[in-house]
């Protein structure tokens, strides 16, 4: 055996003392007191499948001043993420094959840990091309970030179709643009009456009829989570949506689509989160310079950073029992990976060894200095999180306490034949 990681380990839905057998990159034996060339023994920490963050935008090609593949992955290393999906509204934005490819080719080599990509849709652009590079689709049906947009029903319809022959999910950014206002805004308040709760139910109601599998974006509202609830659809939930409201005092740097509501909308969500009522979890990290925030809250741009700070702020309420950790390793590993098909996301023999390596006694405030986004801001400043005291990809270390240890060699998990 190359390496035996040896602990206490997440495996098979609850902790017990494993030694992980790893041999290239793969998970090959599940025993105790395995042999191996190399031990790394974590007998006082846990060892826990690494992250899978469903949904990051990490501005690579195009808007690199605000985050460029190689900060975002590396951030999201220190996470203890060892695979993010990005979403496809980078410029240009990838809604053809060429584009994708393109991206692919600006990316490459940046990556500090694996890595898949979502193709956007457009009402006249073809998806088949590009579902053997793309880890899923992505449809907006409201405005946001960038100029991807679906409104109309037989557009819906199609994408629906055509996406239910590739057999990928499409992820929705669901809020109804018709249902979203254009009064001047202030502050988040304001924002939130624009883009009412209503829009989302109204965007979600209009999801099963697709017919392909749907995974709902970060659910913003209790009556959303609800019409979700009652349909056969796919839910994430974003770490911003259960922990920060309307009330914040961070003005334009909390602005977000969908956006900050009432602290009942985001307890709702959080108790939903805690009973494994919602199944993924996803940062929808999306850093914009602190320039562009500082401006006048309606010319801000929506959309704030969080694939650094999501885990470990989870893993601080795993520590103070509000959350089980269960629930936690099925929502930010288990459930992404079953969802879009990547051999990853579980400690079980076959599997990638992407592992993250934690030290319960270790909880700390977040400072925005040690953080590694290109944007330089956090929401999370002084919030309690456990970091991870290493993250290995592959079975190789990329951060330990802290530092880079590793190579650089995310790969592209949809790589295309
Ligand atoms: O607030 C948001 N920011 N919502 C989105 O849907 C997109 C994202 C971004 O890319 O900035
Ligand atoms: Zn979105
Ligand atoms: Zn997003």
């Amino acid at each position: 055996m190359e390496l035996v990681v040896e602990g206490r380990a997440f495996v098979k839905g609850r902790l017990s003392n494993w030694s992980i057998g790893i041999e290239d990159g793969r998970i090959v034996a599940l025993g105790k007191n395995l042999k191996g060339d190399r031990k790394i023994d974590c007998r006082h920490m846990l060892i826990l499948p690494a992250a899978i963050d469903p949904h990051v935008h990490f501005r690579d090609p195009g808007l690199t001043a605000k985050e460029d593949f190689s900060t975002g992955t590396l951030a999201a290393a220190f996470g203890g993420v060892g695979c993010v999906l990005d979403m496809p509204n980078t410029l240009p934005p990838a809604v053809k094959l060429i584009d994708l490819k393109e991206k692919k080719e600006a990316i490459s080599g940046k990556a500090w840990i694996d890595h898949g990509l979502f193709a956007g849709c457009m009402p006249r652009e073809k998806l088949e091309p590009m579902a053997p590079f793309a880890a899923g689709f992505k449809m907006f049906m409201g405005s946001s970030t960038g100029n991807l947009l679906v409104t109309e029903d037989a557009d819906m319809k199609r994408i629906g179709r055509e996406v239910k022959a590739t057999g990928k999910v499409l992820s929705v950014h669901a809020e109804d643009e018709s249902l979203i206002g254009n009064e001047l805004e202030r502050d988040l308040h304001d924002h939130m009456r624009n883009r009412p709760a209503e829009a989302e139910v109204s965007a979600i109601n209009k999801l099963p009829p697709l017919g392909c599998r749907v995974n709902v974006c970060h659910i913003s509202s209790a009556e959303g989570l609800r019409a979700a609830e009652g349909l056969k659809l796919h839910k994430e939930v974003a770490a911003h949506h259960m922990l920060l409201d309307r009330e914040s005092k961070s003005g334009a740097f909390a602005k977000v689509n969908p956006p900050l509501r009432t602290e009942q909308d985001r307890l709702a969500l959080l108790q939903a989160f805690i009973t494994g009522r919602i199944e993924m979890l996803g940062s929808d990290h999306a850093p914009h310079t602190a320039e562009e925030k500082e401006q006048e809250f309606a010319a801000a741009p929506s959309g704030m950073p969080g694939v650094e700070t999501q885990v470990p702020v989870m893993l601080s309420l795993v520590k103070k029992g509000t959350l089980p950790l269960d629930v936690l390793v099925r929502a930010m590993a288990e459930r992404p990976a079953a969802l879009f098909g990547l051999n990853k996301g579980r400690i079980e023999v076959g599997r990638d060894a992407d592992l993250m390596i934690v030290d319960t006694r270790s909880m700390g405030g977040i400072k925005v200095n040690n953080l590694h986004s290109k944007c330089g801001w956090t929401l999370y400043e002084g919030f309690d999180a456990i970091f991870p005291h290493a993250v290995m990809l592959r079975g190789s270390v990329v951060v330990e306490e802290g530092s880079v240890v590793g190579e650089r060699a995310g790969r592209d998990v949809f790589a295309g034949p």
